[in-house]
């Protein structure tokens, strides 16, 4: 049986803001999930939005749109995003949906009627920017959040609590008796410290806002919204579903890593280490907590436009090379910094110098020299060769090591030396001189084996990181699906070697003063979206002026093309009643061999016109958007059924 790996990211808070620092994130588990599966685990990646809170019920207000279309509208943006940076996720959960909120209701009263959960009364002060409880002492002077800078608000109200204090010792122990429970290291050292300094027991509810899931129990009480987001990596497994299959394959299986940002690790080095353990479930999961993107300047900041936003650049560079400078550019426990110039020498040395150049001079020497293909070498020339399959080796230990341990900057900092070591060994077997000794053609032939192999290897290990790089690489050199494997990643697999004719560089060198304008200037505004309409729509149709159109299923007979229009096409539909012509404008999108036999939707009762001389006694309806139009077919419905 395969083992299992389980991986998340933080749920995002639908502020419209995902940076290049948030999708570092996103990137990251992408990149150990993609690891993981290469390793021939059955993978799971969930990611998602954190949708209550003050917050969220603030902004959705200034916005001129309710709660509920706010989030909708952000999720959508945010899933359009990953699917920008590529992310292969399983499940994105938001914390608005009904299969989330009932878990949460059922765990909140599990806990009260433990008395985990008790009822008093909170003072305090509260930053609705981090969702966050403070004591008068954590403040900085003037009440302001000693997390994020902003004023906090004097809270005075009736809340449930949560018994932290009693799991104090319990927690110390645990984090203890799993010394890798918290990386880096560091970090697990800040949290020691804060729960040696005391627990207080914590606020668990809100009496003074709407916006979250009601305690069932005591409706005026919503549920403090970091209780109800930690519960999303067990409520998106169905714990207590119908179905909790998945919550025992995965939490019960072999690897669970929650990935999160410097500061929120304490809300999970804590309050869920706790949550679980006074709900009787295992804690099975390891924490890892990243540090920061900032700018030269200091933190990211939408406010001061001191910020970098993922689109512009993979519009404008391709994707690979912003996963490759985001995961090469953050050490595995401090902060990264990003500025335009360190981005464009990226792409110039470390993608298109020494990596692209070295696939593209080889695939060009192959084609100089060889007619293709190349045959595996039967004995070795010089001692590099053994060098080289030596540092191959090495590599992949380096490389597994680092990936297990999310050190995804050292992992591809050994893939560069492998890299640095190959384009070396070109300089070293000189194939331009070896290519003039008649004598010589079986050494050149095993110098060019030589360097396939070791970009194979490179193709495989850079797979879950440069995810279009790897796949042109292994196309360019014409490396077939079996060899592109964990398991394959050994010198000396392929038989025969068998490369492009026509290579093209992977990553094209920049200009170094144009590009950084490009990034200082323009990569600090998002294209806005254009607002739904708020809660008042327009335009409002009655009922009944709905049910005046007459929609029914149509089966195409006949079609063929308007003698006088490029676009439009001329059916002869059967509607039940009869055959119709309809003309529509498809003609870029379907073909007149397309649509005989296919039912679509008709209306039928629209008055007849003639278009470009032809009569058109109906629609056939269509959905579109800019890229394509599309027909609505149906299957099991017969001509004449009615559509309403
Ligand atoms: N909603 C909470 C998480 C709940 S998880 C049960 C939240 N959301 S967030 O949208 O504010 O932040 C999400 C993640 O983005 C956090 O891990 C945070 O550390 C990360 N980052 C925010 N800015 C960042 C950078 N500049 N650089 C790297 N990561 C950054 O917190």
């Amino acid at each position: 049986m395969k083992k299992t790996f389980y991986i998340t990211t933080p749920i995002y808070y639908p502020s419209g803001n995902l940076h290049i620092g948030n999708s570092y994130t996103t990137v990251l588990c992408d990149t150990l999930n993609r690891y993981k599966a290469l390793k021939g685990y059955d993978t799971r990646y969930l990611t998602g939005m954190d949708e209550h809170g003050q917050k969220v019920e603030t902004v959705a207000k200034e916005r001129g749109l309710s709660p509920q279309e706010h989030v909708d509208n952000i999720a959508e943006d945010t899933k359009e995003l990953w699917n920008l940076l590529d992310i292969e996720y399983d499940d994105f959960i938001r914390t608005t949906e009904p299969r989330h909120e009932q878990v949460i209701e059922r765990i909140f009263e599990h806990l009260k009627s433990t008395g985990d959960i008790y009822k008093g009364h909170y003072e305090g002060y509260y930053c609705i920017h981090d969702e966050s409880f403070f004591t008068e002492t954590q403040l900085e002077e003037g009440h302001i959040c000693p997390d994020c800078g902003r004023e906090t608000k004097l809270l005075k109200e009736e809340s449930y609590f949560l018994r932290l204090s009693k799991y104090e010792d319990w927690l110390l122990k645990f984090i203890e008796e799993n010394p890798d429970f918290i990386t880096p290291k560091s970090r697990k050292n800040e949290v020691v410290s804060f729960i040696k300094g005391g627990l207080d027991d914590l606020s668990v509810s809100r009496t003074s806002f709407d916006w979250g899931v009601p305690v069932k129990s005591d409706p005026k009480h919503v549920i403090y919204v970091w209780i109800d987001a930690l519960s999303n990596y067990i409520s998106s497994l169905g714990y207590e579903s119908n179905d909790a299959s998945l919550f025992d394959k995965y939490w019960y299986g072999d690897e669970v890593l929650h990935v999160v940002g410097k500061d929120i690790l304490r809300f999970h080095a804590i309050y869920w280490p706790i949550i679980l353990k006074a709900l009787g479930l295992p804690i099975p999961f390891k924490l890892y907590a990243h540090g920061w993107y900032m700018m030269k300047d200091g933190k990211m900041s939408k406010s001061k436009g001191q910020v970098v936003y993922p689109e512009p650049i993979i519009e404008r560079y391709g994707l690979d090379t912003l996963r490759y400078f985001l995961l090469k550019e953050l050490p595995h426990s401090g902060d990264g910094l990003f500025t335009p110039e360190d981005f464009v020498d990226r792409i110039n040395y470390d993608l298109a110098n020494d990596f692209g150049n070295l696939l593209n001079r080889t695939i060009s020497m192959i084609n100089k020299y060889f007619e293709c293909p190349l045959k595996k070498p039967k004995k070795t020339f010089f001692d590099y060769d053994n060098q080289l399959t030596e540092t191959i080796t090495e590599t992949i230990k380096e490389y597994e090591t680092y990936m297990d341990h999310q050190k995804v900057s050292k992992a591809i900092q050994s893939v560069w030396s492998l890299i640095s070591r190959t384009n070396k060994y070109i300089d070293e077997t000189t194939p331009w001189i070896l290519a003039k000794q008649k004598k010589e053609r079986d050494t050149l032939e095993s110098v060019l084996y030589h360097l396939v192999e070791s970009l194979r290897h490179i193709g495989i290990l850079l797979s879950p990181i440069l995810v279009n790089g790897a796949d042109k690489l292994f196309d360019q050199l014409g490396i077939k699906q079996s060899l592109q494997t964990w398991d394959s990643l050994e010198f000396g697999k392929p038989i025969t070697i068998d490369v492009t004719n026509n290579p093209e560089p992977l990553f094209p060198r920049l200009d170094k003063e144009k590009e950084v304008d490009y990034l200082a200037n323009r990569t600090n505004k998002r294209q806005e979206k254009k607002q739904p309409k708020p809660t008042q729509p327009e335009n409002l149709i009655e009922f009944d002026d709905f049910l005046k159109v007459e929609m029914v299923v149509g089966e195409v007979k006949e079609c063929k093309e308007h003698p006088d229009a490029d676009k439009l096409l001329i059916s002869q539909i059967d509607t039940g009643d009869r055959v119709r012509q309809i003309v529509s404008g498809i003609k870029d999108h379907y073909t007149k061999e397309y649509l005989p036999g296919k039912k679509l939707i008709v209306v039928k009762n629209i008055k007849p016109i003639k278009l470009r001389g032809v009569k058109s006694e109906g629609m056939i309806l269509a959905g579109k958007n800019k890229k394509t139009l599309e027909i609505l077919e149906v299957d099991h419905l017969n001509p004449g059924d009615k559509i309403s």
